[in-house]
């Protein structure tokens, strides 16, 4: 990641460039309004105008629109910003006078989103100075801090879902979790094997596992502040690669489904965010890690096997594998961990792009206020979710005639349905809980303002927004931590 950093100057005036460098000069003053008249979209976010080159002054200089001039709108310059100077250019950034910080934020996370690439260092400027009009740039350090840990987070996401998944199995995956967390004070980690989770009884994530090379395993990232009260349990699918199992998917089908771990990266990215940043509140994040494959070992259609909890599952599709290892895990969390809060994210069903389409999550909650929270902190963040409903209509599409349900049905509202089954291992929780079904948002065709092509690390932004807002409503609220 290329460096950041604030100037103050204290007075409005000429900015002089660098001559190897390019020029932003970004926002709604006078002075951009000027420049920006005659252009064929003056000021929509995102927008770039590149002045022609005045003789002597070789810096190249681009006007770039930030729409309404929130925080959107400064994330949509930021991403244009880069990708409209050539690599190993340093880039300079003036910022109008009196802008709030939430403008660093969006503009240093727009530059930091636009430029990931996956195993290649050198996109995006040689380094970027941020020229603040201000006399106390300390209040823009704290926003510039957030965007860094909230970018290197949503990287780490994205690295991890585009792994390809010959290197990226369950083992894989737990060693990437326990070398991020070792680099940082005060998480602890545990990983669970599949004989102990056979011995605890983790049946699902066991029969997911099971027809693998590489075995299920469980991981457990906790971060536990002296003082913390409140405990946010965070719960991802990690599916290292989803075949479908016997019951296999189409080649089309099965193409992107490396991606099928993309709830477990964003959970684990964004407990290791919240650690950054010292967040006072208690979180544990739950990865359980498997590849769904085709062998002689794998489960079968009609299965029927034990959950955690000891209630049975009939697996009537071997490809609704992902509701049966959450299962086992959220109801473990339930009973072990007393959560104040649950939030998992999983890419559960290709129904959730039947419904909303590619940049939309499906969020189901019985909790009006943990859903509004987090439709606010996705909205700030810049991630899209829409609350679908937890029809009781449809619970008896489950019923099965051998076990306590199964876990398929054909019956239409795939990802309503699928957040169903969830729901019947929450217990005394479901009014705590919260489900992302994040299938389609995990991946992006191409490269889209803050987006890159592929892995998107949908959630990483969205769950440290909502942490953040929690851990700023606590101070608000007067409590100690
Ligand atoms: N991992 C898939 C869901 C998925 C599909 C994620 C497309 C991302 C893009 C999941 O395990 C799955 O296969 N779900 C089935 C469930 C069905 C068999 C009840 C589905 O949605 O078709
Ligand atoms: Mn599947
Ligand atoms: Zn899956």
């Amino acid at each position: 990641m290329f460096g950041i950093r604030l100037v103050a100057a204290s007075e409005a005036g000429t900015v002089v460039l660098a001559a190897d460098g390019a020029g932003v000069l970004a926002g709604g003053d006078d002075e951009t309004a000027e420049l920006h008249r005659g252009s064929d979209d003056p000021g929509r976010a995102g927008a770039v105008v590149v002045l022609p080159r005045p003789l002597r002054t070789p810096a190249k200089i681009l006007i770039v629109g930030v729409g309404a001039g929130d925080e959107a709108g400064w994330r949509a310059a930021g991403a244009a910003a880069v990708r409209a100077v050539t690599a190993d250019e340093a880039l300079h950034v003036v910022l109008p006078a009196g802008v709030d910080p939430a403008a660093v934020r969006g503009l240093a996370e727009g530059m930091w989103l636009a430029a990931y690439r996956f195993r290649d260092a050198v996109v995006g400027p040689r380094s970027v100075e941020v020229t603040l009009r201000t006399s106390d740039p300390d209040m823009y350090a704290h926003s510039l801090e957030i965007a860094r840990v909230t970018a290197a987070a949503t990287w780490l996401a994205r690295d991890l879902t585009n792994m390809p998944a010959s290197v990226k199995n369950p083992a894989w995956f737990a060693d990437q979790v326990v070398a991020e967390a070792a680099a940082r004070p005060g998480l602890t980690v545990t990983v669970r094997d599949a004989d102990r989770l056979r011995a605890e009884g983790f049946g699902g994530l066991v029969a997911v596992g099971g027809g693998s090379a590489t075995p299920p395993c469980l991981v457990e990232v906790a971060w536990q502040p002296e003082g913390a009260t409140r405990h946010v349990v965070l719960v991802g699918k990690g599916v290292t690669f989803d075949t479908g199992g016997i019951s296999i998917k189409t080649p089309d089908g099965m193409k992107l489904m490396k991606k099928d771990m993309g709830g477990a990266a964003a959970i684990i990215a964004a407990t290791l965010g919240a650690a950054d940043l010292a967040l006072p509140v208690r979180i544990t994040a739950l990865a359980p890690l498997a590849e769904n494959a085709v062998s002689g070992s794998a489960f079968r259609p009609g299965d029927v096997i034990t959950q955690w909890d000891g209630t049975t599952t009939e697996t009537t599709n071997s490809d609704a594998e992902g509701r049966l290892l959450l299962a086992d895990v959220l109801a473990y969390a339930v009973a072990e961990l007393e959560p104040d809060v649950l939030i998992d994210l999983a890419t559960l069903t290709g129904a959730n792009s039947v419904a909303l389409g590619a940049r939309t999550a499906a969020l189901y909650s019985h909790d009006d206020a943990l859903a509004a929270a987090l439709e606010t902190a996705g909205r700030n963040a810049g991630e899209q979710m829409w609350r679908l409903p937890l029809a009781d209509d449809y619970v008896e599409y489950l019923r099965s005639d051998i076990a306590d349900r199964h876990s398929s049905p054909v019956r239409g509202a795939g990802s309503v349905v699928a957040a169903l089954f969830l729901r019947e291992f929450l217990g005394d929780r479901a009014d705590r809980w919260a489900h992302l079904d994040m299938s389609a948002p995990a991946w992006s065709e191409e490269h889209d303002a803050d987006l890159t092509k592929g892995a998107t690390g949908w959630g990483v932004r969205t769950l440290l927004r909502y942490l953040l807002d929690g851990a700023q409503a606590h101070r608000a609220a007067g409590l100690s931590t």
